[in-house]
């Protein structure tokens, strides 16, 4: 669409000096026609994206992939109970220069992406603590900006910042997000891939590997996805990030021991990792 198009080239055209590096290599798959630019356009329109789905179902691959195209560094925070104003904003420091001492502002995540006009990635954003993140209201809505607490300093958001966000519904250790936060992102559902998008996975990531082996992965990864919609087995078990480490494990050893080691052993239940290597042993023949 040109008003993707466009706005992506005026990104694209832009140096960004020593943080080149931050900007990400990119390789999403997405699974329909639609996902991929119903996102791109909320990040052109300057809309805050929540990606939601299941662990290794490509979220970060996905935000990797939209700064690899808008050739725009990323900037990633990773919450945990433990996160706080200072490792979102910065934190101040004391430097010596010429036998004084003076005290200097070193710039966080959010303020280095707000200024320079980089892409923040928000990792799993529902672990951090109810009262974190409220700060980032401002920079999140029309406004745009945020005064920081530390320096007073106002802060308007360069034209490219923009925020990608990640979100794992329902896991250990994670709450529900404060709806006045939630209600700032537009909101997409991120699955695993299925199908022909999972084989295209695939043949790109293991172009070497036998076809035997790629039939068993694929079929294994379809009957997963079956046993996970019937409630007889955790979603994680279909994991994307799971069948390919089985696949690059497989390449080295039997299979049935390498689907075992990447995704049986990391099942909770001893029923559902019994479930899965019945799976996998019907598949294997
Ligand atoms: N749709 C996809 N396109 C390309 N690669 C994918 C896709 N889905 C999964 N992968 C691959 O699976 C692995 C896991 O993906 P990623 O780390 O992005 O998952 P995630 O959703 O961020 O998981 P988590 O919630 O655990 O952080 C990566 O190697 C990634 O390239
Ligand atoms: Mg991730």
């Amino acid at each position: 669409m040109a008003f993707i198009e466009e706005d992506i080239q005026s990104r694209k055209s832009r140096s960004h000096g020593g943080f080149e590096k931050l900007i990400a290599t990119g390789g999403y798959i997405p699974p329909d026609e639609t996902l991929w630019e119903d996102i791109l356009s909320a990040v052109v329109l300057r809309k805050p994206v929540l990606l939601k789905g299941p662990t290794g179902a490509g979220k970060t691959k996905l935000a990797e992939s939209i700064s690899a195209l808008c050739r725009q560094p990323l900037q990633s925070i990773n919450c945990s109970v433990d996160l706080d104003a200072e490792a979102l904003l910065g934190f101040k420091t004391l430097v010596q220069q010429g036998g004084e001492s003076r005290i200097e502002f070193i710039e966080g995540p959010v303020v280095t992406a707000m200024k320079q006009g980089h892409l923040l990635y928000i990792d799993e954003i529902n672990m951090a603590k109810p009262e974190t993140l409220p700060i980032l209201h401002s920079a999140l809505d029309h406004r745009r900006m945020m005064t920081n607490p530390f320096t007073g300093e106002v802060i308007l958001a360069h034209e490219d910042f923009g925020v990608i966000a990640a979100i794992n519904e329902g896991y250990i250790g994670t709450a529900p997000m404060n709806e006045a936060l939630k209600n700032r992102f537009i909101a997409y559902p991120v699955p695993y891939l299925t199908g022909r998008q999972l084989q295209e996975l695939w043949e790109r990531e293991y172009p070497g590997a036998s076809p035997e082996l790629k039939t068993f992965m694929l079929n294994l990864a379809a009957d997963l996805m079956k046993q996970v919609e019937n409630g007889l087995l955790s979603e994680e078990a279909a994991s994307i990030r799971s069948l390919l480490d089985a696949t690059a494990l497989a390449q080295h050893m039997d299979p049935m021991r390498a689907v075992r080691y990447a995704i049986a052993e990391k099942l909770e239940d001893e029923s559902e990792r019994e479930l899965f290597m019945d799976l996998a042993e019907t598949w294997k023949k």
